[in-house]
């Protein structure tokens, strides 16, 4: 009988991890503990048939398998009941899924590097640690130029610099390769700038050059009007003021409307000026197409540098140049 009863626990046990409805349980429940054919209660009437010292300790496991069970069948049902419907809730919201986006500076690079693509500018680039004879030297900067102080570039431990403007490649590139050239450089730069809304230590330039024969300063302005107009709209002009920079003779400075008061009326971005100054720009200078063994008396070139950041800055009407950099979700969702 002992041996019965524990076989009939192991299948009560069995059935009752099988049942995971209500009506299942139910099920069990009249198997095993149904008043007329349930099978605790058929052994419990054969008590009756034992020698009496073993009909005692039958009687009692029959009463504990029998209160395990009711127990054990209460539980199951209650959990069945406040458990969630077997099916999937359709009305439940999803999850939401952030799909990353490109920062408003790559953004803008690659528009740069399209239009200039157009015109048949491919890129170059190079290293971000220079020697002084890319950054200054070979661009014909002179040993006591103030761009040479520390205030202005950082220098490393071993006599390097970490380039302060994309100008370097212009170096690299007639280092290596004769005209026809024509390359745009985008890359970082870096300053030991106090960091504002309008300058950082760690900004992008993009770079432009031009060497053949016979390139003039028409073939500049038409290159740097076509760019401007790509990015800023038709309607905006453009105008180039004289300027200096060691390595172009004659030099400039291309500035277009102001973008924010749409070409004149003046506005607190543009100084009321109504022009916003772009980039950097002018003829290679002899000495540098000497520098590189590029035969000044042969082949002329022009050249241009300007501020991605400030590029993007006019162009989405960006304030402050630190948020490029912060990973700050609210200002990178907008582009
Ligand atoms: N390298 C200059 C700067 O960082 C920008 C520039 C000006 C580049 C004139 C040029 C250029 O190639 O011709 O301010």
């Amino acid at each position: 009988m002992k041996e019965t009863i524990r076989k009939l626990r192991q299948e009560a046990e069995d059935a009752l991890s099988g049942a995971l409805s209500p009506d299942a349980l139910e099920q069990v429940r009249v198997s095993f503990l149904g008043r007329k054919q349930g099978r605790i209660g058929i052994l419990f009437g054969q008590l009756g048939r034992l020698p009496e010292d073993s009909r005692k300790e039958a009687g009692r496991l029959l009463n504990d398998l029998r209160s395990w069970l009711s127990r054990s069948l209460e539980e199951r049902l209650a959990a069945a009941a406040s458990a969630p419907a077997d099916l999937p809730d359709p009305t439940v919201p999803g999850i939401p899924v952030n799909v990353g986006r490109r920062n408003p500076l790559l953004l803008m690079r690659d528009e740069l590097v399209d239009i200039f693509g157009t015109l048949g500018f491919e890129v170059a680039t190079g290293p971000e640690v220079e020697t002084g004879w890319y950054n200054f030297d070979a661009l014909n900067i002179p040993p006591d130029h103030p761009a040479r102080e520390s205030f202005d570039t950082f220098f490393l431990e071993d006599g390097n610099i970490l380039r302060s403007q994309t100008s370097t490649v212009q170096i690299r590139v007639m280092e290596k390769r004769r005209p026809p050239i024509r390359i745009v450089a985008p890359g970082r730069v870096f300053r030991p700038d106090t960091v504002d809304s309008t300058h950082h230590h760690t900004f992008h330039q993009i770079e432009g050059l031009a060497v053949d024969t016979d390139v003039t300063f028409g073939d500049l302005k038409g290159v740097l009007s076509m760019f401007a107009h790509l990015v800023y709209g038709e309607k905006l002009d453009t105008r180039f003021r004289p300027s200096f920079f060691p390595f172009t003779e004659p030099s400039a400075e291309m500035d277009v409307q102001c973008p924010f008061c749409s070409a004149g009326s003046g506005c607190p971005v543009c100084k009321g000026s109504g022009w916003i100054e772009l980039l950097g720009c002018g003829m290679v200078d002899p000495n540098v197409l000497t520098a590189v063994d590029i035969d000044p008396a042969v082949y002329s070139g022009f050249a241009f540098g300007m501020g991605i950041e400030r590029i993007a800055m006019m162009k989405y009407g960006i304030n402050d140049i630190r948020l490029f950099l912060e990973n700050d979700l609210r200002f990178l969702a907008q582009f």
